[in-house]
């Protein structure tokens, strides 16, 4: 995975530190870092100019964009996937980690100032948003793609941190999850936890990520994979919190949103 930008100083803080650095120390995942301003041509390291027509700003120029890209493309003897980072992309999402952690050779572009020359879209293969907001660049968009995706390299997680049981990845958020102590400050973990009844926890995380999903999230239950068993505790949850607002509880120890 290649990450083309203008500040390569952010990214080692980010990517030496925990899981995504024992990916790459396990070589299951290898992160190159490619300075834009290094394939500049001019003695100034010139990398942006003014927008033609006037404006604000200044916009990253196209020729070192794609003079690293061609560099990456010699360096690996094949054509990477190339992503885009910028508001305009498609909405990043955990479908798209997984397709993107598929992908051999990956590059991401970090766009950065207020914006880059049209022209460098057309190297992309797809354009990707982190969300419906502006950053100052694409850096910190392109760490979210990078270690969202990552998660889904096979070995990358444990089996027990598995991408496969995290919130959206079959489509439902994650329910609630405690340690010790059983209470603290009056809150007092739920009674089946203790019990170590293995099917009866399994069924009740499986009911309180539907619970938690319906509450939070309730968009993503029309797309979730539920089973016929999930439908049921869907049922039973519904008539739960019905009951329970007509009782007029506040739930549990958590605020819901
Ligand atoms: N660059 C600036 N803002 C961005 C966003 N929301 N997503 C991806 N790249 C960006």
């Amino acid at each position: 995975m290649y990450i083309l930008t203008l500040f390569p100083g952010m990214f080692p803080p980010v990517f030496n530190t925990s899981i995504i650095k024992r990916a790459q120390e396990q070589d299951l995942v290898r992160i190159r870092t490619v300075d834009i301003r290094g394939f500049a041509k001019d003695a100034h390291k010139t990398v942006d100019d003014y927008p033609y027509g006037g404006g604000p700003g200044m916009v990253l120029k196209p020729e070192p964009v794609y003079e690293a890209v061609d560099w990456i493309k010699q360096e690996l003897g094949r054509e990477p996937f190339v992503v885009l980072l910028t508001p305009q992309g498609r909405r990043f999402s955990a479908g798209l980690a997984r397709q993107l952690a598929q992908k051999p050779d990956l590059v991401l572009i970090a766009g950065h100032y207020e914006g880059f020359d049209e022209r460098i879209r057309c190297l992309a293969h797809m354009e990707v948003s982190v969300g419906d907001y502006v950053l100052t660049g694409g850096e910190l968009a392109a760490m979210v793609v990078l270690d969202a995706s990552i998660r889904f390299v096979p070995g990358v997680l444990g089996d027990k941190e598995s991408a496969l049981q995290d919130s959206f990845s079959d489509g439902l958020l994650e329910g609630p999850q405690y340690t010790r102590p059983a209470e603290f400050r009056g809150m007092k973990v739920p009674e089946i936890l203790l019990a170590g009844r293995h099917e009866d926890i399994s069924r009740w995380r499986r009911k309180e990520a539907i619970r938690r999903t319906l509450k939070r999230r309730p968009d993503l239950l029309e797309t979730a994979c539920l089973t016929f068993e999930d439908r049921c505790l869907l049922e039973q949850v519904i008539d739960e919190e019905k009951a329970s607002e007509a009782r007029g509880d506040n739930c549990g120890h958590h605020k819901t949103n």
